[in-house]
């Protein structure tokens, strides 16, 4: 038995909550396995919507595991509200979530940290959720971290003022101006501890080895989208943690060899929240209708998505990257009666035209080389097979497979669980 992977192509927001939610069904355990608290993930059906930031996807399923991998990072205090939310509308957690022991604690000092950062770097700040996300993965990388399963360990308490004196010691550094009290912040972390206790921690990736043995099948839900990666994505201009496929087996502690199905997913067009390069964002009524049409706000900060026209240059560098084994393609539905479709298949820079990304995407020469589609104009939302799809909405997906070489096998066309089309 392998595990499968699903993970964003583009700068996020994607719909893999969505989509993990509609493919739960085909696993017996859904693990996350980076990111924290920056991801909001975003679940619709029966009438209820709902937006997860730690919690997996996998959560409104009877009888499925859930498990945090020890690469995500956990703020208690968020988890809480997400534990409250989840029992207001009768999620037993109990039976269904559980937490690796190695997984780090974001303190509130480290959002913090990522304020103070971000207001030092002015104009170049990197757009951050501020949450404590760099911070937080900077402790783990720097060996001064406290883990989930410090919290069973003695000499917690000590570990914790220590770790918060070398923080506020930094925070003075950057010589900006926060407001907060400190004693307040520990107050409230502390209560949230003691909720956080009553689950249960594991050694995950013994869990996962043993599980993987027994025939389990497991799904892990990537958050964020491979352009946001520290190492491949538009650097600085990223999140901390590796969101490709690699992170998955340093984040649950599975090998390469146990990978199987690799789903990358992305819009049928582009987003991103937070600042650093776009090259196919649009400034005009045209991203505008994207924005409005696909309510594209961020599920975490609520703040306006930027939008533009899809870019198979960066989608082919997050293919690549991934070892994507089949694609899944979100929100087409928005794209309906737009007119003609542009999708960019070059970037022109510094004198040529590149079909790979380059060091950097914030070059003055780049520039995006667009073809052209006819678009479709009937609303697609209530189709449920893809025979009934218009033609050109087919012609646009079936050169999308050319151009990639992968097959769309999932079709969403609505938020809902029930608005996804299989091929
Ligand atoms: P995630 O972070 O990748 O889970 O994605 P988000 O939840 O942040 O953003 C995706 C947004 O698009 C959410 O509001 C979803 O409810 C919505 N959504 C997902 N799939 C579709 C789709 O096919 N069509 C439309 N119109 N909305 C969708
Ligand atoms: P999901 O899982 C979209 C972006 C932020 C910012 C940069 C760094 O919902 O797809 P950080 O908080 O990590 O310091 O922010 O990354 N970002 C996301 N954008 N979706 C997300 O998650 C994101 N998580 C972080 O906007 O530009
Ligand atoms: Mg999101």
């Amino acid at each position: 038995m392998k595990i499968d992977l699903i993970l964003g192509l583009q700068w996020g927001d994607e719909g893999k909550g969505k989509i993990v939610d509609v493919l739960t069904s085909n696993y017996d355990i859904i693990a996350r396995f980076q990111g924290g608290p920056n991801a909001g993930h975003t679940l619709e059906f029966d009438g209820i919507k709902h937006v997860l930031h730690t919690i997996p996807s996998g959560i409104f399923h009877d009888k499925k595991l859930n498990i945090i991998g020890n690469g995500v990072v956990i703020d208690p205090i968020i988890f809480k509200n997400e534990i409250e939310k989840l029992k207001e509308l009768n999620v037993d957690l109990k039976e269904k979530l559980i937490i690796s022991r190695k997984a780090h604690l974001i303190l509130p000092t480290h959002r913090l940290i990522d304020q103070a950062s971000e207001l030092s770097k002015g104009k170049k700040k990197i757009g951050s959720t501020l949450k404590g996300i760099g911070p937080t993965y900077m402790d783990k990388t720097g060996r001064n971290g406290l883990r989930v399963g410090d919290l069973e360990m003695d000499g917690w308490n000590e570990k914790f003022e220590n770790l918060i004196s070398k923080h506020l010691n930094l925070i003075n550094n950057f010589n900006v101006e926060i407001d907060f009290d400190i004693e307040e912040l520990k107050k409230e972390f502390l209560s949230s501890i003691d909720y956080m206790n009553e689950l249960k921690f594991i050694d995950s990736e013994n869990y996962f080895h043993n599980s993987i043995e027994k025939g389990r099948k497991i799904l892990a839900e990537g958050a964020q989208g491979s352009l946001l990666d520290i190492d491949f994505g538009t650097y600085p201009y990223v999140t901390s943690s590796n969101t490709t496929s690699a992170g998955a087996c340093t984040g649950l502690g599975v090998p390469p060899n146990k990978i199987g199905d690799v789903f990358g997913i992305f819009k049928a067009y582009t987003t991103r929240v937070g600042s650093g390069p776009f090259p196919t964002e649009l400034f005009d009524e045209i991203g505008q209708r994207m924005a409005k049409i696909g309510n594209e706000f961020g599920a975490t900060t609520g703040r306006p998505r930027r939008c533009g026209w899809l870019d198979l240059v960066s989608l082919k560098h997050s293919i690549n990257v991934n070892g994507v084994t089949e694609l899944i393609m979100m929100k087409g539905d928005v794209l309906s009666g737009i007119g003609k479709i542009k999708i960019c298949t070059g970037y022109k820079y510094q004198g040529s035209v590149v079909n790979h990304l380059p060091f950097s995407l914030s070059d003055s020469s780049l520039e995006p080389v667009y073809e052209e589609l006819d678009g479709w104009n009937k609303d697609i939302c209530k189709i449920t097979d893809y025979d009934s799809l218009p033609l050109n909405f087919k012609n646009y997906i079936n050169y999308l497979e050319e151009k990639l070489k992968l097959k769309i096998k999932i079709i969403s066309v609505g938020p809902d669980r029930k608005q996804t089309i299989f091929r």
